[in-house]
């Protein structure tokens, strides 16, 4: 089975069910127009955290890793009114090109992005007494990603959910002989992950336009 296949069904899937409208496909054309790396979620995979954000009913949303704003667009789009989204973003140029599609996306209301590396971000955003957020979106450097789940821990509340993109990278994940130190972080977080009892977890492998990858799904206990 081939990657070429996993992206035809994206796209008849996105064209039949999934949908994206205009602010979505112009956030995209706009991050590639400025030379974004082409690493958003795929439209049915940011549909689906619009789903579990909606099932959820989460009110108050952090993203860690913001880019473009396209996964910004699709959880922000499951907000109530008065709902917010702060979303971390450490790069100037990805944060502008975030907040003009926001603002095409009639979301800016709804999202707030903090420009600075999220390791620094966070610990204000606990002194700012902005937790317990509902629902987290960890998507940005693999290196860190075990501290951005301890922190997501920390800001949460029982019965937070914690999603974390890109976890499986094309089976790599069972390759202990990695060097990749974006696979020796994502391993990081397995273990922390496993080692924590405040968490039921699981992961999910995915294929799709982007290949083959997973996501992490946990609920706080
Ligand atoms: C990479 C990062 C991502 O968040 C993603 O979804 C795919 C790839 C990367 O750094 O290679
Ligand atoms: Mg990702």
């Amino acid at each position: 089975m081939s990657i070429e296949r996993w992206g035809t069904v994206d796209d008849y899937v996105d064209g039949l069910i999934v949908k994206p409208d205009m602010a979505l496909q112009a956030a995209l054309a706009d991050s590639r127009a400025a030379e974004l790396p082409p690493i958003n979620v795929t439209a049915g995979l940011g549909k689906m955290l619009h789903l579990f954000a909606r099932m959820h009913g989460a009110k108050r949303i952090l993203e860690i890793g913001t880019l473009g704003g396209y996964s910004t667009i699709w959880l922000a789009r499951a907000l109530p009114e008065g709902g917010l989204l702060i979303s971390l973003e450490i790069n100037p140029q990805n944060a502008e090109v975030a907040s003009k599609n926001l603002i095409r996306a009639g979301l800016d209301r709804l999202v707030e992005i903090r420009l600075a590396p999220a390791l620094e971000t966070l610990p204000k955003l606990e002194a700012e007494k902005q937790a317990p957020f509902d629902f987290f979106f960890i998507d940005a450097n693999k290196e860190d990603n075990s501290e951005y789940f301890r922190w997501a821990l920390k800001l949460s509340r029982p019965g937070s959910v914690i999603v974390v993109d890109n976890v499986v990278r094309k089976g790599e994940i069972v390759n202990s002989a990695s060097t990749d130190t974006a696979v020796l972080g994502t391993r990081r977080l397995m273990e922390t992950v496993a080692a924590e009892s405040r968490v039921t977890a699981t992961v999910v492998q995915t294929v799709g336009a982007k290949g083959y990858d997973g996501f992490l799904l946990a609920i706080v206990n």
